[in-house]
């Protein structure tokens, strides 16, 4: 019961869902971007498609031109496969057929119609005899020669591959009689199935050729009823072999197909006949093998049919389009880190390998959408550079190249500094890569004269990879447009001159290697997170040790601290002194803070902050007054944790910020000096992201929210869900506090927190800040004495990177003031009486204004007593008629004046 559990740092997890979420929002209100990402794919696919269809007809008749060329020096040999009609389509006995020994059209539903072959010839018995050994039945598993292997792909794609015997596709071996559901093994890793191979004697061959053409071409059904083949044995004997194969080369729909089907498919039914009449003439154990098919090494050159610039434009808008997203992903981290969201976010607990792991992340979420969105889309419109390689494969391909892109985008944003920058750079990226693909990278590959190798060194310069692999599918999608092959496949990875795998490789070095520039500019160069390394941190463990000898041997700078800073360093070194200090009622202890910048080019090192103790109490708002550049920032910057001290330490809560930086972020809230806000996103997302970050959830977030809100006033009338962009520099300045303030940090740093607001705006905020100092500390830099004096509970005066004084204002003004302004108007000639009364009473006094009776004097403090002055206008008035008289004491102003002119003039001694 009402105990306080301690602040604890929240999880990879919730940060991660924090930051997601606000991208995710952010994200939403790019609307036209996102939607012009994801429409420009669709639009050029669609176009393209249209195209490709298009100019498909125009130049079916006319193929001069060349689209690739690709050379097989070791042709792949293939065991030769026969061609029968698929499942569907094989012959069956349907009731216009002249015979009815055909199968029932009820296997076309069972899925197993045997394929059907005719067959005739002068001696029924001789031909018969032949057919029984046409399918030679499997003795051994292992020794499948012989066996008739069939598919129904009518085109091979001989020279690369044939599709019979691609792991995905049907393979049978035709039997008399199968077992049911007998297959087995085929070395190609598929599944060899049994089919029944029917064999129906006919009268004649032109029973055949009248039954065939009724079967198919000849029905008015228009059913598609395919017999396997047909054999005329003809006046084949003993003595004479005379064949006459009669056979379609179904979906013959070109030449080319033809033309492959006859060389591949076509001899294995001859070798078949010839087998047959072999073995009846020798007995079984004679056997004449087909082993294998194999086309010449060769060069092939594919013709056209659609022309090749047609390919080369959409070969440079995919490159063009892929590399689009760079523009749109760097935009989003540069801005945060322009608009220093960064630095907002790390102060309020964001750490670093968080906002890394998310960003990519959130960045690879976006790009591969979008890819997928592009290969499907793609698909769809049926163009051949999507629908005839392998999607898995272009899927692996794209996802390398989307993991490149980002640390491409990574390291753009950790060179650049601005949104605007980071949007030329990519676009001038994109347009400089497609151009360069075009007229440099496309002609190096295509060039017979260049050698492999300097190919290979002309595709690392980033995004020349990306378009090789485009031209690779592209090259293989002409392939199979032209009835060459069927797209590019896994297995085409190691085809000779396939210079996809390479491409790969170079694109995963890269990748790597960006990566790696990218942490280490972000570190060096950016000023994204506010600390900046030199060029060589990493060497740096080697230097500290000479730091630490240093830092313990000279008390570099000695202190001369007036009264109140000692006996506030006594106080720090008194609660130093006690065991726990998270016990005391203190909630930030700072101990002889130092910070030192080393010196550079010759310069001596810089003090900023020269040894700061100080103790801030629990709902104590301290206040703190310097000139521009009396290292106040340097001293903020090291209590949230942007810089570390070169020595001492502070302590917010008992946790030492030098080794427990991440836990004091969670119970820390910083307002800065400018506001760091999204434009695009409401008061109200802000306040939960920055909730989340502080380890809020469920319903105590939104009640934080809500509360936050309406403190700062901007829960009504539907400001909060106002983007703050839209928000005047009240507001935006009210946001800020209110987003430090969430979380219920116990010690929040207000930078001049009502700079450039209205008297209305400031009023309103120092109500907020009254409020919140009830139950934390405040650290309040400010240039503005009035407002020191209405929020601060106590004030110290910063110069020259050291504290000059210590108290509360009223005891500052007592102290430094030093003298009181004493006025009296009397009627004329009395004049020189006044006088002379007040230097009777004090010896010092200094006349500083004398016109007419009025007459001012400076009476220093420690000289006179408030009652002898009043004393002095009494005895004045019973001898003399006073007009009007005055006391004054002297302003912050003027402490601050003196304080920073005694401290700049000591120092200049
Ligand atoms: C037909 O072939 C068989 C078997 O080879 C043979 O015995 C027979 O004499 C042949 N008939 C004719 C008429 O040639
Ligand atoms: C086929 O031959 C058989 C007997 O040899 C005969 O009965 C039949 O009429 C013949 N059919 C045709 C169509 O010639
Ligand atoms: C093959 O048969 C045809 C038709 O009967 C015949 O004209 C031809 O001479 C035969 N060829 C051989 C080599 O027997």
């Amino acid at each position: 019961m009402g105990e306080v559990s301690a602040p604890r740092r929240a999880a990879f997890g919730t940060q991660a869902d924090a930051l997601f979420r606000k991208n995710l929002v952010y994200q939403k209100r790019n609307k036209s971007q996102n939607l012009f990402l994801l429409i420009t794919p669709l639009v050029v696919v669609a176009l393209f498609a249209y195209l490709e269809s298009k100019l498909k007809e125009v130049s079916a008749a006319k193929s001069d031109q060349e689209v690739g060329a690709t050379e097989i020096k070791e042709p792949v040999s293939w065991p030769p496969a026969l061609y029968i009609p698929s499942n569907t389509s094989r012959a069956v006995g349907f009731n216009f057929m002249p015979f009815s020994d055909l199968p029932s059209p009820s296997c076309r539903i069972s899925g197993d119609c045997p394929a059907t072959f005719l067959l005739t010839g002068t001696n029924r018995s001789l031909v018969m005899g032949m057919a029984e050994q046409m399918f030679p039945p499997i003795e051994n598993p292992n020794d499948l020669d012989g066996l008739v292997l069939a598919t129904s792909f009518s085109i091979p794609q001989n020279y690369l591959s044939d599709p019979a015997f691609d792991p995905n596709s049907p393979l049978y071996y035709l039997q008399s009689k199968c077992k049911a559901n007998s297959s087995i093994p085929f070395p190609s890793g598929q599944e060899l199935k049994c089919l029944e191979g029917l064999q129906l004697w006919r009268n004649s061959s032109s029973a055949i050729n009248k039954e065939i053409y009724t079967a198919s071409d000849g029905n008015k059904h228009k059913e598609a009823n395919k017999f396997a083949a047909a054999f005329d044995f003809l006046n084949t004997n003993r003595a004479n072999f005379n064949v006459t194969v009669i056979t379609r080369p179904s979906a013959a729909d070109s030449l080319i197909a033809s033309m492959r089907y006859t060389i591949t498919r076509l001899p294995r039914l001859v070798n078949m006949a010839s087998n047959a009449y072999l073995q009846v003439l020798q007995g079984p154990d004679t056997k004449m093998l087909f082993e294998f098919m194999k086309e010449v090494p060769t060069i092939i050159r594919i013709d056209a049919r659609i022309p090749s610039h047609m390919d080369f434009f959409l070969r440079t808008a995919t490159v063009a389009i892929l590399l689009y997203p760079i523009t749109v992903l760097a935009s989003g981290i540069v801005y945060e880190k322009e608009k220093n969201l960064r630095i907002m976010m790390k102060m309020h607990g964001l750490n670093d390998i968080a906002y890394w792991a998310i960003s990519y992340l959130y960045c690879l979420i976006v790009s591969l959408l979008f890819i997928q969105f592009y290969l499907i889309a793609g698909k769809f419109s049926g163009l051949s550079f999507f629908t005839k390689n392998d999607y898995s494969l272009q899927s692996v391909f794209f996802f390398f190249h989307v993991n490149w892109q980002i640390s491409f985008v990574f390291l753009l944003a950790s060179l650049v500094s601005t949104v605007k920058t980071a949007q030329v750079i990519g676009s001038a990226f994109m347009m400089l890569v497609t151009f360069l693909s075009v007229f440099v990278a496309s002609r190096c590959i295509e060039s017979a004269d260049i050698s492999s190798t300097l190919i290979v060194f002309v595709e690392v310069f980033p995004g020349f990879s990306l378009y090789r692999g485009v031209y690779e599918f592209q090259k293989y999608a002409a392939f199979a447009r032209n009835g060459a092959g069927f797209g590019m496949g896994w297995k085409n990875l190691s085809d000779p001159g396939n210079g996809l795998t390479t491409a790969m490789t170079i694109i995963l070095v890269e990748w790597v290697v960006m990566l790696l520039l990218a942490s280490y500019f972000d570190q060096v160069i950016s000023s994204g997170d506010g600390k900046k390394k030199s060029p060589l941190f990493f060497l740096q463990c080697l230097k500290r040790n000479q730091q630490n000898l240093q830092r313990n041997s000279s008390q570099l700078f000695p202190t001369n601290d007036s009264s109140d800073v000692a006996q506030e360093r006594k106080k720090v070194e008194q609660l130093m002194r006690e065991a726990n200090q998270a016990s005391t009622s203190h909630t930030a202890i700072c101990d002889n803070i130092k910070k030192i910048y080393p010196g550079r080019d010759g310069n001596p090192p810089k003090a900023a902050v020269k040894g700061l103790s100080l103790a801030l109490a629990r709902s104590e708002c301290f206040g703190m007054l310097g000139p521009n550049g009396a290292g106040k920032t340097s001293f903020i910057s090291m209590m949230i944790g942007l810089t570390e001290p070169t020595s001492g330490t502070a302590y917010i809560e008992g946790l030492d910020i030098t080794t427990q930086m991440d836990e004091v972020h969670t119970c820390m809230g910083v307002c800065p000096q400018f506001d760091l806000l999204w434009d695009t996103l409401t008061g109200r997302e802000h306040l939960y992201f920055y909730g989340r970050l502080k380890n809020l959830s469920g319903s105590r977030l939104a009640q934080a929210v809500e509360d936050a809100l309406k403190e700062v006033n901007l829960f009504h009338g539907g400001i909060a869900d106002k983007h703050s962009g839209k928000y005047s520099g009240g507001m935006k300045r009210r946001l800020s506090v209110a987003i430090s303030l969430i979380g219920d940090p116990k010690i929040v740093y207000l930078d001049e927190p009502s700079t450039g607001l209205d008297p209305a705006s400031r009023n309103a905020l120092w109500s907020v800040v009254k409020r919140a100092k009830q139950n934390r500390a405040i650290l309040l830099t400010t240039h503005s004495m009035e407002e020191a004096e209405a929020l601060c509970d106590r004030l110290g005066v910063f110069v020259d990177g050291a504290l000059r004084c210590v108290g509360n204002p009223k005891e500052l003004k007592a102290r430094y003031g030093g003298y009181f302004i004493f006025t009296m108007t009397t009627t004329q000639g009395n004049d020189a009486e006044v006088e002379d009364m007040v230097l009777k009473l004090c010896r010092n006094a200094n006349k500083t204004y004398h016109l007419g009776g009025t007459q001012k004097f400076d009476l220093p403090k420690h000289e006179v007593r408030l009652a002898d002055i009043f004393q002095l206008v009494e005895n004045a008035k019973s001898r003399f008629p006073v007009q009007a008289w005055a006391l004054a004491d002297t302003t912050l102003e003027d402490v601050f004046i003196k304080v920073t002119r005694q401290a700049q003039a000591a120092s200049d001694e």
